[in-house]
Parts: C-alpha cells; structure tokens; sequence
C-alpha cells in the first residue's frame, strides 16, 4: 500500500495532463457505453485495493468517455469550463472538507459565504440586504426562490404555509412566460403548485413574455400570486422586458422571481446591463456558477430581496444544531440543504480573479464571439440564423435546397466530426441547433474553426 497521501500527487498528474490535451482532444467521448461499463462494472472487491491504482484506473478508463465540456469548442446546452483558479480553489474545499451547513462547524466557510454572498449582489447591482444561499445549480435556486415567494404572498393572505401546508389555503397562482424554463416547472411541482395549474403567458418571437399578456394573466386572477420572469432564454438568450413587468407585478401585489440561470451575469457589463433592466426591483433571482461564471459544477445561487421570507421557508432547528449568534452566519438557513460543500470558494476565488473589469470583460467576449459565430455561419444558403443574437446563444436551422430541415442530421454530423459540439432544440414547433458560447478559454480561432466545421457538415449532409 502506498502513503495515504501519494494519491493527490498522482491525481494532480492525471488532471494536469487531462487538462493539457483538453483544447485539442476530440470534443465528443469516443468510446461506447459498454466500453465504458465492462471493465468498471465487476463485481465489489472482497478484499481492498491500493488507492493510487485506483485512481490510475478511474483515470485510464474514464477519461476515453469524458465529454471535452469544460473545453473552447464545446457549445452545447449551456456550459462554463472553470477556471484554473476555480479548479484549485475547489481543489481546497475537498481536502479541508468542511461541512458548511452552520458557522460552528466552519468558521472559515461561513465567513467566506457572507462576503462572497456581498460581492454577488454589489457585482450584479442587487439590493444590499437581499439574502443569497449557495446551492447546486439554477434548478434547486428556482426551488428555493419559489418556496420563498410562496412564503410571503400566502403570509399576506395571512396564511402560514409551513405550519400549515397548503390544504386549506388561499389559491397560489404561478404566472410563468410560454418559454420559462422546465425547471420553473417542475420547482412548481415541488412548492406543491401542479404543472398544469400554472397560467401560461403568451411570449414574441424571441420568447419573451408579452407584457400585454401579462396583464391580462393578471386581471384574470386574485389572491396570491407569483409571477416567474426569465432573462435569458436557453435557445435564443432573450430576456423579458423586466420594467414592465416589474410595474405591472408589483400593480397587482404579486411576487417577481427572476430566473437568470446565465443572463443574470449581463448585469455584471455595462455594455450589456441595458437587457436586464428593471432586475433590481424584482424580489428573487436564480443565477448559475457553473455556467457563465466559469467554475466547476456543481453551483448555483439563489438571492431573495427579502430574507426573513427565504429564511422562513428554508431554516430547521433542531436541539444539537447550534444556531450562528449575530453576525454568525449559517449557510444552511438559506438552502433546501444540512450538510453541504462549501460552494462559495470557487466562486470567490473567480470573482475575485476577474474583478468587476475581468467579469464585464469575460461576458462581452462571450458576447461577441457569438456574434462572430452567426457571421460565419449566415448568409449561406440552406442555414438560417433564428434569433437576434443579442446575448451568447445563436440558435441556426439548416435545411437542403429543397427545403428540407436537416438540423438533427447536421448536429449528429457535428458531434461526430469532433471539433466542436453542439446540440439540439425544437424552435417554432421544428428541429433547430443551439450554440451557446459561454467558455472563459474560447477563442476567435476556436469560433472560425467550429464555424467551418459546422458549415461542412451541412454540405456533406446535404450533398447526400
Ligand atoms: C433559464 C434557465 N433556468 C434554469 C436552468 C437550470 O439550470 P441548472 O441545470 O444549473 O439547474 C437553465 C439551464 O440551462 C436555464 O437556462
């Protein structure tokens, strides 16, 4: 057997080298499941095993089925690499191993999440007292800004939800645009608001909710009521006109949430922030890490403007959990979690790398490479550019001279060929292409490169 610790070297040597060949290696995995599966999938030990070879196998066996999504070519869904500093810094937060539920179990964690939760808000130009909890992704944020809201618009009707429950309650209503995303759906699910109950507001051809259509959602309901906005839209990266809809919610007495998985971070550029206006008057925001912001899954952040509400629907007592005192902060009171890994390190550590400069900087690249993307690709008969590029998405259909839309197929192309990696979407009822550019690494080559493998794959699709 081996020191206990001669591991992490070995570790640190596989992820250098993995990182190393990164950029160049082929973005999609070549190997298959079984290939994958077989050599992993024997039965249990009996007996234990020498953790460097462990760690040497995972490597070897894994790697060949590693997805290059955390590299400059990869565009599909919406995904961040991480920054070297993100990595490290969540290199630490391993080996500390620290529980960052309460302040007494981690001075340290505790203080770090408060400051960094500071910065968030001063970066993306949010009220000061708003409360913010660290959570795993933009799905579990919308949970919990949900559970918030339901909190508060049901205490107004004088009604408590978490002694109570729902039985019995004054109707909760959730206003949602036809484009908000699935995971508005299923937190809706989850604060016990069914799918099919939610009142589903008309959107434009970008998938902006329509302010008009909002209003009539609105006249045509009472009593307590939570309206979900989106700024930046998956497949085309529109944001919903927030001042009206922030003039109009706030009319009716009803809460804005604003899910923001990756546009929240156009706030964070001044030649961007004019597509987020009106975000600040909102009550909730959901934001992403482990998206635009460049550090490793899983992160995401939840911010409520009012923290006595978010604390109410998330906090637990119990008589050995020691509650922070003043200032103490207790990262748990604002999650749907105890025990839980102190996501705020990597986070802090990127911020604090970028600056608000770096931070505008990195958006604007985003920005801009996407617009560089939709040149090379436009005015090329048989593709067709979707959406006003005015964010990072750039969502294209491709279709042969007889007009026969062939995106599945060029997609598929695309991922085989290797040099970039795109996905699929439905747009107006038929198959589409997204890429989304959201990778601190990526580069204009990067773009060029991806651009024309793309454009080749359409002409060998539809060449037949
Ligand atoms: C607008 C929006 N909200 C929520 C999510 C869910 O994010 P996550 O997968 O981080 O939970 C996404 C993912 O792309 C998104 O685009």
């Amino acid at each position: 057997m081996s020191q206990p610790y001669d591991l992490l070297a070995q570790a640190h040597q596989r992820a250098m080298e993995f990182l190393t060949a990164l950029p160049e290696r082929a973005v999609a995995p070549r190997t298959s499941l079984e290939e994958l599966m077989a050599p992993l999938c024997g039965p249990l030990p009996e007996a234990p095993q020498d953790p460097v070879g462990i760690i040497d196998d995972l490597s070897a066996r894994l790697e060949p089925g590693v997805t290059a999504s955390a590299g400059p070519r990869y565009f599909g869904f919406v995904t961040g690499g991480s920054y070297p500093v993100a990595v490290a810094a969540d290199w630490l937060v391993s080996a500390w191993d620290q529980n960052a539920a309460l302040h007494i179990m981690s001075p340290a964690m505790s203080a770090l999440e408060a400051c960094t939760a500071r910065w968030i808000l001063d970066v993306l130009g949010l009220p000061e007292e708003a409360s913010v909890g660290f959570v795993t992704g933009a799905h579990t944020a919308n949970v919990t800004a949900l559970a918030a809201a339901r909190h508060e618009v049901l205490r107004r009707a004088r009604w408590d939800v978490e002694a109570l429950g729902l039985q019995g309650a004054p109707q909760l209503t959730v206003i949602a645009g036809e484009e908000a995303h699935a995971s508005i759906h299923a937190a809706c699910r989850m604060i016990g608001v069914g799918g099919k109950t939610i009142m589903r507001v008309a959107t434009d051809g970008q998938g902006r909710m329509r302010p008009d259509a909002l209003e009539w959602a609105l006249s045509a309901t009472s009593g307590p009521t939570i309206v979900c906005a989106q700024v930046g839209n998956v497949n085309t990266g529109a944001c919903d006109p927030l001042v009206e809809i922030g003039e109009l919610t706030r009319e009716n007495g009803a809460w804005l949430h604003v899910d923001g998985a990756f546009g929240l971070w156009a706030a964070a550029s001044p030649g961007y922030r004019r597509l987020v206006s009106g975000l600040a008057d909102a009550d909730s925001w959901t934001t992403d890490g482990h998206k635009w912001l460049n550090v490793p899954y899983d992160s995401g952040i939840v911010i409520v403007r009012h923290p006595a509400a978010h604390r109410a629907a998330m906090s637990q007592t119990a008589s050995y959990l020691t509650p922070g005192q003043g200032d103490e902060r207790d990262g748990t009171d604002w999650v749907p979690e105890s025990s839980r890994r102190a996501r705020a390190v990597p986070i802090h550590a990127v911020l604090r790398m970028l600056g608000r400069s770096g931070l505008a900087d990195l958006i604007d690249r985003s920005c801009r490479l996407a617009v560089r993307m939709a040149d090379r690709l436009s005015n090329t008969p048989g593709v067709q550019l979707l959406n006003d590029v005015v964010l990072n998405q750039v969502l294209v259909r491709f279709s042969t001279p007889s007009g026969e839309n062939v995106s599945d197929q060029v997609m598929a192309a695309v991922q085989a060929a290797g040099v970039c990696w795109c996905g699929g979407t439905t747009w107006a009822g038929a198959p589409a292409m997204r890429i989304s550019v959201s990778n601190w690494r990526t580069s204009e080559d990067d773009i060029d490169r991806s651009a024309a493998s793309i454009l080749e794959c359409h002409e060998r699709v539809t060449a037949g």
